[in-house]
């Protein structure tokens, strides 16, 4: 039998936890022969809640749950974890400036960071899903330096979901059959969801989306605000943000690392940027990536025609402005 994996999930007590932490116990993110110790961590007004989520964890009697560790505590939720999906932050409310949210996550990233460093098992895999996501996987990232920059990424997996989504929906498709587009940069409305080596599965093969969709107009325009502001559609209709969809994207993109993504398809991650593409290198940017071995690669060598270029910009550009800003919240 297998060894249990150990995965801490902060933010347990939120919305998306809720989502997650019976994903996790049942198999969906490590495989249903992987048995899972599942650490969850919220602070202590949460205490009670996450009490309760514990509860239900019992209550669900999950075959493959070996255990369950709810804590305020971060050092005894961080101690041992072979994975960490960091869900807990500090939300933005309404009134509030950017630079106050920032300063905010910049320090519970920074204290985190700290408690993976020294107490989380050798090569912890990290995924960040609170916002800004991409910029408190950095803060985490530059506050354990002793974590390899290629196991802290944050989570653009749900934006990747979305698209194929939209393009499954507008041609009439199985989502399944979709697949090759990307998301570049952040995991805000600045990102830029690509669709241009795309391609669907038919009964006469593989045939590229753009050739499919015939309508550049909805490519280059609708496809994309879509899936830039279908974050925003979700809280208008369920007066509430994603939770589901990001709790299972949240998965996938564990899956997929530590179990591989298949031949010719790859995902979208954000990762510590080497400057592929001319992405600005030093921040956490969203790349298509394939992974072997339980590590990550960019997928090299794909042609970016002008309409991308300065829209990947853009998006590097945001990322740029946040990490100064973030920086300037740790003075
Ligand atoms: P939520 O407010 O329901 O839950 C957040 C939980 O984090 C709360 O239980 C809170 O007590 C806890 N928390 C706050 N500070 C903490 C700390 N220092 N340590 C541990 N726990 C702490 O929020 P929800 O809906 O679950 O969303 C969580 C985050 O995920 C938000 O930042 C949201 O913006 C982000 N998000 C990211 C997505 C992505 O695709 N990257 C998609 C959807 C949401």
């Amino acid at each position: 039998a297998k060894e249990p994996v150990r995965v801490l999930v902060t933010g347990a007590a939120g919305q998306i936890g809720y989502a997650l932490v019976p994903m996790i116990a049942r198999g969906v993110m490590l495989g249903a022969d992987q048995p899972v110790i599942l650490h969850m961590l919220d602070i202590p007004p949460a205490a009670e809640a996450l009490n309760g989520v514990k509860m239900e964890l019992v209550d669900a009697a999950f075959p493959l749950l070996k255990g369950v560790v709810a804590t305020t505590d971060v050092v005894e939720a961080c101690t041992g974890v072979n994975v960490a999906v960091m869900v807990g932050g500090f939300p933005r409310k309404e009134g509030m400036e950017r630079k106050d949210v920032m300063s905010k996550n910049v320090s519970i990233y920074k204290s985190q960071a700290f408690a993976l460093e020294q107490h989380a098992a050798p090569n912890c895999k990290v995924l960040v899903v609170a916002n800004p996501a991409n910029t408190n996987a950095l803060i985490l990232k530059e506050f354990a330096p002793s974590i390899p920059a290629k196991n802290i990424t944050c989570l653009t997996r749900l934006d990747h979901n979305r698209a194929l989504g939209q393009i499954s929906e507008k041609l009439n498709v199985q989502v399944s059959d979709v697949k090759n587009v990307i998301i570049w940069g952040n995991h805000s409305s600045s990102q830029y969801p690509d669709v241009n080596h795309a391609t669907v599965m038919t009964p006469s093969g593989e045939k590229p989306v753009r050739k499919l969709v015939k309508d550049d107009a909805w490519l280059n325009g609708e496809f994309i605000t879509t899936v830039q502001q279908r974050g925003a559609a979700i809280i208008k209709a369920r007066k509430l943000s994603s939770a589901l969809s990001a709790a299972s994207a949240a998965c996938d993109h564990i899956r997929d690392w530590v179990l591989g993504t298949p031949e010719g398809t790859w995902v979208s991650m954000g990762v510590y940027s080497d400057g592929s593409y001319n992405a600005p290198a030093g921040v956490i940017y969203s790349f298509p990536v394939t992974c072997k071995n339980g590590e990550w690669t960019i997928v090299q060598g794909l042609a970016i025609d002008e309409f991308s270029r300065k829209k990947l910009d853009l998006t590097g550009q945001e990322l740029t402005e946040e990490k100064e800003l973030a920086y300037s919240c740790l003075s």
